[in-house]
């Protein structure tokens, strides 16, 4: 148990399945470490899920277990941090609720990604009030636990921002109850999928933890490459390869200069920068296969790390919830 002087941190993803490379050095990366001087609560937001998969909800559950996998897999330590899905602690709703009573609607319309999601997946009826909604649950997802830091990615700083505005807001009206949480945005890498696109489930060009060495193999041959360099002997230029924005991440300084003095040289073929890249992922996936391997032969343990991640998150839920009811004379 972490002693209570720790700062608290909260952070969470939605339940989309497998966990890639990105989500790796985007964020797995980040949470990890924190968990040796914060008291960590990492959660799987699967009614966030809902906000857009509502009319089809099948794949959820098998989702959430496999993100679940994919953390311990990664190093998300159950011992020191609480691990749990979403609803099964209940007060995220009751804190979403009241705190929808005072959050203005402006507030949440003009959160950027509403419209932008939107647009995005017009495919759906998205007019709902629960995808409105989204960054209060979210808010509340933070506050229910009166987090200090939320390690996140550049895309959730409107979210955050909402979050704290509520914070304050709640302060003001009951009195002084939530810390703000601080955003602690991971210093984002360029991580490039083997088209050269942004890494990423949808465009079907990542990398998955839990891909074999034999896969990682073939999508690294796959991978694009500077498009002028057709020939071993023609230089190339390693600032527009997705293959070298790999090394940048995962390869040492020193095969970094090699693969870049190399490309624009032409004293290394693609075959070699690319051999070298390979090998660097998959000794980089090892120990998270061992791992996996580990939580894979017992699925009863998955279920028991939930559950006592649950208990966990409902203890220091529900006593904030105590105060919240209290402050607003309520319940
Ligand atoms: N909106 C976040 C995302 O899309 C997921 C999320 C939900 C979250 N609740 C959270 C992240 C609370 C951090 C804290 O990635
Ligand atoms: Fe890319 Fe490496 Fe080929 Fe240069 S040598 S184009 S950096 S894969």
């Amino acid at each position: 148990m972490a002693p209570s002087s720790q700062l608290r941190v909260l952070s969470g993803m939605r339940p989309t399945g497998a966990l890639h490379l990105g989500h790796l050095v985007g964020a797995l990366e980040n949470w990890i470490p924190l968990q040796e001087t914060h008291d960590c609560y990492y959660v799987i937001v699967d009614w966030h899920a809902l906000t857009t998969d509502y009319a089809d909800t099948t794949a959820i559950r098998d989702h959430a277990r496999q993100i679940a996998l994919d953390w311990l897999a990664a190093g998300i330590d159950p011992a020191r941090s609480a691990v749990f899905v979403q609803s099964t602690v209940k007060e995220h709703a009751e804190l979403h609720l009241l705190l929808s009573m005072i959050v203005p609607l402006p507030w949440l319309e003009r959160v950027p990604t509403y419209k932008e999601q939107q647009e995005q997946l017009r495919d759906r009826d998205l007019n709902t009030y629960g995808f409105l909604g989204y960054p209060l649950l979210q808010a509340a997802d933070i506050l229910v636990y009166r987090a200090d830091v939320v390690p996140v990615g550049e895309d959730q700083v409107p979210h955050l921002e909402l979050c704290r505005e509520v914070a304050r807001r709640f302060n003001h009206l009951y009195g002084p109850l939530f810390p703000e949480p601080q955003a602690k945005l991971t210093p984002s890498p360029r991580l490039l999928g083997t088209d050269g696109r942004k890494m990423s489930k949808s465009y079907g060009n990542a990398i998955y933890l839990r891909d074999l060495p034999g896969v990682v193999e073939s999508k690294v041959d796959s991978y694009l490459t500077d498009p002028q360099r057709t020939h071993r002997r023609i230089p190339g230029n390693p600032e527009i390869c997705p293959v070298f924005a790999g090394h940048r991440i995962f390869s040492t300084s020193e095969q970094v200069g090699w693969a870049d003095a190399g490309c624009r040289t032409a004293a290394i073929g693609c075959r070699d920068c690319k051999a070298v890249f390979r090998q660097n992922l998959v000794s980089r996936l090892e120990p998270i296969a061992e791992r996996r391997a580990g939580w894979e032969s017992n699925p009863d343990q998955l279920d028991r790390v939930l559950s006592e991640g649950t208990e966990k998150a409902r203890a220091t839920a529900s006593a904030t919830l105590a105060r919240v009811r209290a402050a607003m004379r309520i319940g």
